[in-house]
């Protein structure tokens, strides 16, 4: 992952930068601001840049990146309401806006904080103002954008506020840190969670684009896991999520497949184990999972709505590709902008769920079994083609046996 980083020279970009150094999966940072951070690692490479209002100097360098950390921010205390406005949405937006030209296959992950007045409208005027910078980020067209408001943030490994009253104020509760952390525990992070769940989230993605101190702090609480699978969603403007006629939410095309063509590669989490169980406070659910050869992995969004069972069709248009370490969602049959993508979850499956099918196909058979061997005879070898090499491979005795 190539990161770019701003606001590094400040307490929370320092975490944050410490975090990326120590992490194998970050290949380059370049920390852009107008100050250095007196740091020298190999992975690291500085821009000091006066005035970022201005990037146009240095637009080449700011292209081709994974992940955007936007840490650069004010304290509102001792402001102008003008001079906070500034800082926080007037540069915040024109900078977000030209890296969403530059790079606009990037996660950008914003640092808000807690009380952020999403409506924009509240009384508190720094909230409104961290509120209506979140509301415009969102809008912009990265591949994803992740709001991050963390409550009051410990500074870990000797990092220091460069603002003089935080500073103060956590010199003089150091002492009462870990009891806050432990009664207060929505109210306390640390640089070192933020760092990490920033990186886990620019990889794996969150369940939603604002992420609360509680959510901070859980995604953060481990070193982020290495999963090669893991991709970002860059391809996810040849498909859209919306509500589908069968049920729930489905993916659907937003341009011609031909049969036989990849739609997109599909993108997973993680596997989820007993020691990476679902985090189901962060909206991680049973059914955004797949089950390849014995394992469960959690997918990602978008598809892990094929996978949803609203997505099932007895006459599907789709199927899953296994190849090595990724699979890819194919057409089965020429697919128009606007279809619903499908699949038949009896494909590559024994001994699971049935239910009742409302998939509306012609051929519905009423029910999904659950199961490949339960399907009827025809719709089993018609199916036979799609089958995963690793079900054929523990299955090999009964698919022989398929007249
Ligand atoms: N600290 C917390 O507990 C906490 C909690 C929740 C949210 N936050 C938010 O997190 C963000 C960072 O906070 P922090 O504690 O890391 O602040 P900090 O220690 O004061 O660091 C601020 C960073 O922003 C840069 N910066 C500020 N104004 C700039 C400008 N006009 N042009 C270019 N760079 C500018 C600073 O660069 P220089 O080094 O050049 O000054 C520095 O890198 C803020 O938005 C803050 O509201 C902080």
């Amino acid at each position: 992952m190539r990161v770019l980083l701003f606001g590094a020279s400040g307490m929370v970009g320092q975490g944050v930068l410490r975090e990326c150094l120590f992490d194998p999966d970050v290949e380059s940072v370049l920390s852009v601001g107008r100050s250095t951070t007196g740091q020298r690692h190999e992975k690291l490479r500085e821009l000091v840049h006066r005035d970022l209002f201005d990037l146009a100097p240095i637009e080449r360098d700011l292209a081709g990146f994974d992940a955007c950390f936007y840490c650069l921010g004010v304290s509102s205390v001792g402001m102008t309401d003008e001079a906070y406005r500034r800082v926080t949405f007037d540069l915040t937006v024109a900078v977000a806006g030209v890296l969403a030209r530059l790079s606009p296959g990037m996660t950008f992950i914003y640092v808000s904080g807690m009380g952020t007045d999403g409506t924009g409208q509240g009384r508190v005027a720094w909230a409104r103002v961290k509120g209506k910078t979140e509301n415009a980020l969102l809008r912009l067209p990265f591949t994803a954008a992740y709001m991050f408001r963390p409550a009051f943030i410990q500074p870990l490994h000797g990092i220091r506020s460069k603002t003089r009253l935080y500073q103060a104020l956590y010199t003089i509760t150091r002492p009462l840190l870990p009891l806050l952390r432990v009664t207060l525990p929505h109210f306390v992070t640390t640089t070192e969670e933020v760092g990490r769940a920033m990186l886990r989230v620019a990889r794996h993605g969150a369940p939603g684009p604002v992420l609360e101190n509680e959510a901070i702090r859980h995604l953060g609480s481990s070193p982020v896991e290495r999963i090669p699978e893991t991709l970002s969603i860059r391809e996810g403007d040849v498909v859209t999520v919306s509500r589908s006629e069968i049920e729930g939410l489905g993916v659907f095309a937003r341009r011609p497949f031909s049969a036989g063509q990849r739609i997109r590669r599909i993108t997973v989490v993680r596997q989820v184990t007993p020691e990476a169980p679902l985090l189901e406070d962060l909206g991680e659910r049973a059914d955004h999972c797949d089950y390849p050869d014995g394992k469960v992995v959690l997918l990602r969004f978008p598809d892990r709505h094929l996978n949803h069972s609203c997505n099932h069709s007895c006459d599907p248009n789709a199927y899953v590709l296994y190849e090595a370490d990724y699979c890819y969602l194919v057409a089965r049959r020429d697919i128009c902008p606007g279809d619903e993508t499908t699949c038949d979850y009896n494909i590559n499956i024994t001994g699971g769920t049935a239910w009742a099918c409302h998939c509306g196909a012609a051929r519905c058979r009423g029910t999904t079994v659950g199961d490949f061997f339960r399907l009827p005879l025809d719709i089993q070898r018609e199916y036979r083609p799609l089958l995963a090499e690793w079900f054929v491979r523990r299955h090999a005795e009964r698919l022989a046996q398929l007249p």
